[in-house]
């Protein structure tokens, strides 16, 4: 009798870890062996990703001979020096990206396509110098690979994966404060009780992103648990993002230490320099120009994190390299090194045994 409950026990575990996630699941070896850095793929989850992360096709190429667009149009202050067909050329595929339903109207006055009157195009313009920096100065970061509009906008007048800063939220007695955003499941943090804003202090501001202290005693040692709660939220939003586990980019025996990371941690580590300052310097000077109704809750503008771009793809639209096929986003802007670039981390590929040179 004992038996067959052991057995059915047993069954009724199986079917309730299955619940979770429906076995074949396949693992690859990521890091250096022994380290346990495996990643557990879904390979049902991945083929339900592919069709919504490809690229669209691109246009055929304009020529780049004819008169240039700043001595034909009016108002035409960042790409004046495409040829009117390029130009063009760029007016389709920014319509097809950003406003296929809409079409020119969503930015234009149309009839007079050199007046600014529309909020839309002033940010549209905005957009055009935000996206040549991605691609100019964040190299570290987005490789030759580089972005086009539809890597964030997808064929939709907003992303779909923006933030706002949430408001602050006292517990409704006021007996306990702060609730520091915790126990209010949030699918950001993968429904767990964990804090639901880790952007605004990371990926808007700059506080350190932080569970170890350096030092054993309390003097001086600014590591607290709310802190790490929120670092944790941060790590889950950024797992989510790219679809992949802690282990894509750390070695679990020590979290902290470069040495023994992957290489993708240091390409993290500029993207979440790269999200701070797209937000900093491109979307939260936008706040005036977009209307209340774009607007969150505290009347911040909408913001970029990971999944703006990745979306559930460890590289954007799984590394498609679209941006090559449209040179007027990949500058003018003259490459610099990119913000932070001298304190950047480096990591010894994948083998513990060699020095560490780790720089935080
Ligand atoms: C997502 C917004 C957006 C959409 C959609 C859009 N445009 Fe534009 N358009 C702009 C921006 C921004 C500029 C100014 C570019 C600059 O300053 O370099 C511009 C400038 C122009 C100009 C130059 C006008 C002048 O005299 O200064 C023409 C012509 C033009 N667009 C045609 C079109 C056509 C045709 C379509 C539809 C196929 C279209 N645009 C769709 C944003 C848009
Ligand atoms: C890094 C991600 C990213 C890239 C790349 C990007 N955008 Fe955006 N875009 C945003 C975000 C975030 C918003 C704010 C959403 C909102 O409107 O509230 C936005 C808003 C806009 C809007 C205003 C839409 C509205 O209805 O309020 C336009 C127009 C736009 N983008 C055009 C472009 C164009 C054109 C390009 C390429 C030259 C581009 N974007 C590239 C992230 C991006
Ligand atoms: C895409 C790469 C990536 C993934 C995935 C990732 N991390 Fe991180 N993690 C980083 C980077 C980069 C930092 C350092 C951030 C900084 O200093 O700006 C970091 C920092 C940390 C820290 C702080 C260590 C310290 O210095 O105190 C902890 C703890 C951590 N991660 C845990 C996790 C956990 C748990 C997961 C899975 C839920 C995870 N990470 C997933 C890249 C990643
Ligand atoms: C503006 C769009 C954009 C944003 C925002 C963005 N990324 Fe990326 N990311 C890219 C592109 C493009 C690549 C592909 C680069 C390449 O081909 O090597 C990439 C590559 C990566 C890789 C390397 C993957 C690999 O297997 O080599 C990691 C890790 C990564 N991103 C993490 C992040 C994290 C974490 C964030 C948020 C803090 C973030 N990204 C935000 C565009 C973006």
């Amino acid at each position: 009798m004992n038996r067959i409950i052991r057995i059915l026990m047993a069954a009724a575990a199986g079917l309730v870890l299955t619940a979770c996630e429906r076995p074949p699941v396949d693992s690859v070896q990521h890091g250096y062996r022994g380290t346990g850095m495996l990643q557990v793929y879904n390979p049902r989850t991945i083929a339900e990703q592919i069709p919504g992360n490809q690229p669209p096709a691109a246009l055929p190429a304009a020529s780049s001979e004819g008169p240039k667009a700043r001595d034909i149009f009016q108002n035409v202050q960042v790409l004046g020096d495409l040829s009117v067909t390029q130009f063009t050329r760029h007016m389709t595929a920014i319509t097809s990206w950003v406003a296929p339903q809409e079409g020119c109207a969503y930015c234009h006055n149309l009839q007079n396509l050199a007046d600014d009157g529309k909020y839309t195009k002033v940010v549209a313009r905005k957009m055009l110098l935000m996206t040549q920096q991605i691609n100019a100065q964040w190299k570290p970061h987005v490789a030759e690979t580089g972005v086009t509009c539809y890597t964030c906008h997808r064929g939709n007048n907003i992303p779909q994966q923006v933030w706002f800063t949430a408001p602050a939220q006292q517990n409704g007695s006021n007996f306990i404060g702060d609730l520091a955003q915790q126990n209010q499941p949030s699918p950001v943090v993968g429904l767990a009780s964990l804090p639901y804003d880790p952007f605004t202090p990371y990926l808007l501001n700059d506080l350190p992103i932080r569970v170890n202290g350096e030092t054993a005693l309390p003097t001086g040692n600014r590591q607290s648990i709310k802190q790490a709660e929120f670092t944790y939220s941060l790590m889950d939003h950024m797992s989510t993002s790219l679809g992949v586990n802690c282990t894509y980019c750390h070695n679990t025996r020590n979290f902290a230490t470069w040495d023994g990371s992957s290489t993708q941690r240091v390409t993290a580590w500029h993207g979440i320099r790269m999200a701070r300052e797209l937000n900093q310097k491109h979307m939260v000077p936008l706040t005036d120009t977009f209307p209340a109704n774009r607007k969150g809750p505290t009347g911040d503008v909408a913001k970029v994190n990971c999944s703006t771009c990745h979306q559930g793809a460890y590289k954007p639209l799984y590394g498609a390299k679209m941006a090559k096929d449209y040179p007027e986003l990949l500058g003018p802007i003259v490459p610099a090194p990119a913000a932070d670039a001298a304190s950047a981390p480096t990591v010894v590929g994948m083998a513990p045994a060699q020095p560490a040179t780790p720089k935080k």
